[in-house]
């Protein structure tokens, strides 16, 4: 896939199939993480991989999804992410690191698609908890929590028409509007 077609591929995906995803195909992924654009090259950024199965169960407690379409949607215990990957920041006080995470999430997520893995960005988090389980000191900071796994589920765009909500047919597709290219366009001016 070239890098618009991985774009345009790429859904948020919050059901998998429970196969395990190789730890150097997720240091890849935070590979691009790494390289991502950073305000004053400061790289502010680190992560934690989780991929035990007892803490990946823990931390997956600790995950709020899909708040248009809870509680039915949730993933069960048998779709559940097999991979976590935890984006930790070490100066919040920075007025640009949440421009980083941004770049570095995106690249990560990019990557996982190439990767052939689906993910979810999740900042619906519980991140007292997550800081205890993963050990993880309170210099710094848990931002988000990426999951990952090999897509168990089928995510199509829709043009929006009144509302923002992605919804689920009857044959289990998540359809996600999206505003139509027309409506954000400006050519020159404005109006
Ligand atoms: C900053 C940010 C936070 C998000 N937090 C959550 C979350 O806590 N739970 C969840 O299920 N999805 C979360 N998402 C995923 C969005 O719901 C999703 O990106 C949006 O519905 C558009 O769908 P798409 O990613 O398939 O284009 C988040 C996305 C972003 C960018």
């Amino acid at each position: 896939m070239n890098v618009y077609d991985t774009i345009i591929s790429r859904r948020s995906i919050r059901r998998f199939h429970q196969k395990p995803v190789n730890l150097e195909t997720l240091k890849k992924c935070v590979n691009a993480g790494r390289l991502a654009p950073s305000a004053a090259n400061l790289q502010l950024l680190e992560y934690c991989i989780v991929i035990d199965k007892e803490l990946c169960s823990n931390l997956f407690e600790t995950l709020h999804w899909a708040a248009y379409i809870q509680p039915k949607w949730a993933p069960k215990e048998t779709e559940r992410p097999t991979a976590y990957i935890v984006v930790l920041v070490k100066d919040t006080q920075n007025p640009y690191y949440e421009r980083d995470v941004g770049f570095a999430t995106e690249n990560i997520v990019l990557a996982a698609e190439g990767e052939g893995l689906g993910s979810c960005i999740l900042c619906n988090i519980e991140r007292v908890k997550i800081q205890e389980m993963c050990k993880i000191p309170l210099t710094v900071a848990v931002d988000s929590v990426i999951a990952l796994g090999y897509k168990a589920e089928t995510s199509i765009v829709e043009d929006m028409k009144d509302s923002v909500k992605y919804w689920r047919d009857e044959h289990d597709v998540l359809h996600v509007p999206k505003r139509t290219l027309d409506n954000i366009i400006h050519i020159n001016t404005f109006s």
